[in-house]
């Protein structure tokens, strides 16, 4: 026996020399909820996250750049909800104003990010607005979505986050921008996003008030095949950069994009997944520390160039420590 896979096994120095992977903080974008009022509030079903407001997420985005994060994603939390979702194209909407507070503390340092998306806004929790018979009308949505686009390349962020899984809406919101003069504004899609069960934290993080599901614009959980084609669809309407959503649940889905997109990959440890660990840690299940590092190791190990995790700081400062 001459083949002993181990011997690249056997002491810290050569297991670190050999990783085919490796975790840089630069390579993690931290979500954040900023809502309206003066106190942050602590989410129940994501112990350690916060709502938080315009004030308290100056210390964070700060912390977020000392860190050497590559960026941070903005979801806004507001008191009023509408059926079109107004707050979202209002310019002291929670998230516009949330976004200029941001770019003017660290916009040099990071990437600054924002959700596109109308669900946070809408008093029926919907990702778009509804027709008369309240199902999401995918058109008079991208409507909308070219309002919030706008609203948001103006209030500074670099890059939206497209995630609504509306048809069209690459497209929709490159042209909205471009007609504005905002051709550097870039886009992230989230092409291959699932209807999932592992969204469910956030539902609190944003005080969602859906009722019923996503399952009509949201991809169905069985399906493989279907998040290549999304991705195709939005590499052609323009996007300059594709995500898989969730992430644990869909790393076949990741490795197939990864193997084809000419463009970043990035995927979301969505907050199900994050909930998940802290409850099993919580009860002493898991190692948190090494679930932490394995989960967001796999990710990076199955395609993703960056990954969005509410891990991002602490995965940072435990790099500082023992790099
Ligand atoms: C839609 C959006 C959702 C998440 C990010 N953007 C919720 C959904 O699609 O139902 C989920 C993120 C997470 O669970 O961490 N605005």
């Amino acid at each position: 026996m001459n083949v002993r896979p181990r011997r690249l096994r056997a002491t810290p120095a050569m297991r670190r020399l050999v990783a085919e992977t490796r975790l840089n903080p630069a390579d993690l974008v931290l979500p954040l909820f900023v809502r309206e009022g003066s106190e942050p509030r602590p989410l129940n079903s994501m112990p350690g996250i916060l709502q938080h407001t315009t004030e308290s997420v100056r210390a964070a985005v700060n912390e977020a750049a000392d860190l050497g994060l590559g960026g941070v994603m903005l979801f806004g939390v507001p008191d009023a909800k509408d059926a079109v979702g107004s707050g979202a194209t209002d310019y002291d909407g929670i998230l516009n104003q949330a976004t200029r507070v941001v770019v003017a503390e660290v916009g040099d340092a990071l990437v600054v990010q924002t959700d596109l998306c109308l669900d946070e806004f809408t008093d029926h929790g919907h990702c778009g607005v509804l027709d008369a018979d309240g199902r999401v009308d995918n058109d008079a949505t991208l409507l909308r979505y070219r309002d919030m686009a706008i609203a948001q390349a103006e209030s500074g962020s670099e890059l939206l986050g497209l995630s609504g899984m509306m048809d069209g809406q690459v497209a929709a919101v490159r042209d909205a921008l471009d007609s504005q003069g905002f051709e550097n504004t870039a886009i992230l899609a989230y092409s291959a996003k699932y209807a999932s069960a592992f969204y469910g934290p956030f539902r609190e993080a944003v005080g969602s008030t859906l009722r019923g599901d996503r399952k009509t614009y949201q991809q169905d959980p069985a399906n493989r095949r279907e998040g290549l084609h999304e991705t195709m669809l939005d590499l052609e309407q323009g996007a300059d950069i594709v995500m898989v959503k969730p992430a644990m649940s869909y790393l076949d889905v990741l490795a197939d994009v990864a193997a084809m997109s000419p463009v970043p990959v990035w995927a979301y440890q969505v907050s199900g997944e994050y909930a998940m660990i802290e409850a099993a840690a919580a009860n002493g299940w898991i190692d948190r520390e090494r679930a932490i590092f394995e989960s967001v190791t796999s990710i990076r190990r199955a395609g993703a160039d960056v990954v969005l995790t509410y891990y991002a700081p602490e995965i940072a400062r435990t790099l500082r420590e023992q790099p």
